[in-house]
């Protein structure tokens, strides 16, 4: 006589769950969703390497679920038309796929490729005064330094519609940099204001979301100044060794042959000489030592040298996805449908909170 199968007991079901979970790559329901970007203007750089591409790396083999938007519509904040976008897209996907970013955990995604969370910013932009747009301190500089003789509608929106980007998915923590703070409190606002206007019987829509400031100190451009996509200062992640070589040369130092690091008196050298233990994993005092009274010739082929070297598995692996354009529009297109599918639901609960469904 046979016994019909016994059901799996709920311990046995756990530990299968358990036995699964990493395969499957689910993070723990707990854990808040992070949701970060890059705009597609341009090269990510080592100024972005140290100070976030790292960290999101950390959050996700942490098992976070990450979301990384490609805002192609905030290249047009501040010039007429987005110049080679396609290719500044795949170039991001390239650089965040030989990272390590691992599509199966990581949703990488445009926000032009998801009209739910584009339309999202309607709701949104009657939930902030014209003044406070105006107030923004990050869109004042920007329109300081705009290549545009006006300042377009979209300039001064833009950050409303960042809201959207990490709303739609409800993220509760956004690794940014010190500039995007006003942006995340302008998220946060429309978060509060939305759950306090539509949020029904103290349950809120939306998650009121944390910034994540990067520990990473700064990194100085070949100029002296912040290193940044749009000064032409920058070591991009993807330049060969040579190209590396020709940047450090032509980097600004000073004139005193004896190298030790003193950022406040000595910026310049202090951020090779910082660069160089990053990529080392040393102490930046230990590295100046030994170059002694070498001077800036001398660090500049220690700084990069150790660039070089700490990048080469990463340019290798670079090379090789950058050759697979298929495999990127592949990758971005999941990407793509994820987020749509998840914005759908968002824009959906919001129609309903607002009585419009
Ligand atoms: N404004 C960011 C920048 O200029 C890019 C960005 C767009 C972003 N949407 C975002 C960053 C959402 C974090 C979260 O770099």
């Amino acid at each position: 006589m046979t016994l019909p199968n016994p059901a799996p007991s709920h311990a046995i079901r756990a530990a299968r769950t358990a036995l699964v979970r990493p395969a499957v790559s689910r993070p723990a329901p707990e854990l808040p969703r992070v949701l970060t970007g890059d705009r597609p203007t341009g090269p990510l750089h080592l100024g972005h390497y140290f100070g976030s591409l790292l960290n999101r790396l950390r959050l996700q083999s942490e098992g976070a679920e990450l979301f990384i938007v490609i805002p192609d519509y905030q290249v047009l904040t501040d010039r007429d038309t987005a110049d080679q976008l396609p290719f500044f897209v795949e170039e991001l996907v390239v650089d965040y796929l030989a990272l390590g970013l691992d599509p199966e955990r990581t949703v990488i995604f445009r926000h032009s490729a998801v009209p739910a969370l584009n339309q999202l910013l309607l709701p949104f932009l009657s939930l902030v005064s014209v003044a406070e747009l105006h107030r923004n301190p990050t869109v004042k500089d920007e329109i300081a330094h705009s290549r545009q003789a006006g300042v377009s509608g979209l300039m001064l929106t833009y950050p409303v519609h960042q809201a959207a980007d990490i709303l739609f998915c409800k993220a509760g923590i956004v690794p940014v940099g010190q500039d995007q703070l006003p942006h995340l409190e302008a998220t946060r606002t429309i978060a509060r204001r939305f759950n306090a206007r539509y949020g029904k019987g103290g349950s809120p829509v939306f998650p009121v979301p944390e910034a994540l400031l990067s520990a990473a100190p700064l990194l100085l451009g070949t100029d002296g100044g912040k290193m940044s996509k749009s000064r032409g200062n920058a070591i991009a992640l993807g330049a060969d060794e040579d190209e590396t070589a020709r940047l450090l040369r032509g980097a600004k130092t000073d004139a005193d042959r004896r190298i030790c690091y003193d950022p406040a008196g000595r910026p310049e050298v202090s951020s090779l000489l910082l660069l160089a233990a990053l990529c080392q994993g040393r102490d930046p005092h230990t590295v100046a030592a030994e170059i002694g009274d070498a001077g800036a010739g001398r660090l500049k082929a220690v700084v990069t040298e150790a660039v070089n070297e700490h990048l080469r598995p990463f340019r290798a692996r670079r090379a090789a996805f950058a050759a697979d354009r298929a495999h990127l529009r592949a990758v971005l297109s999941r990407g793509n449908e994820r987020a749509r599918e998840i914005a759908d639901a968002t824009l959906a609960e919001v129609n309903a909170a607002m009585g419009m469904a």
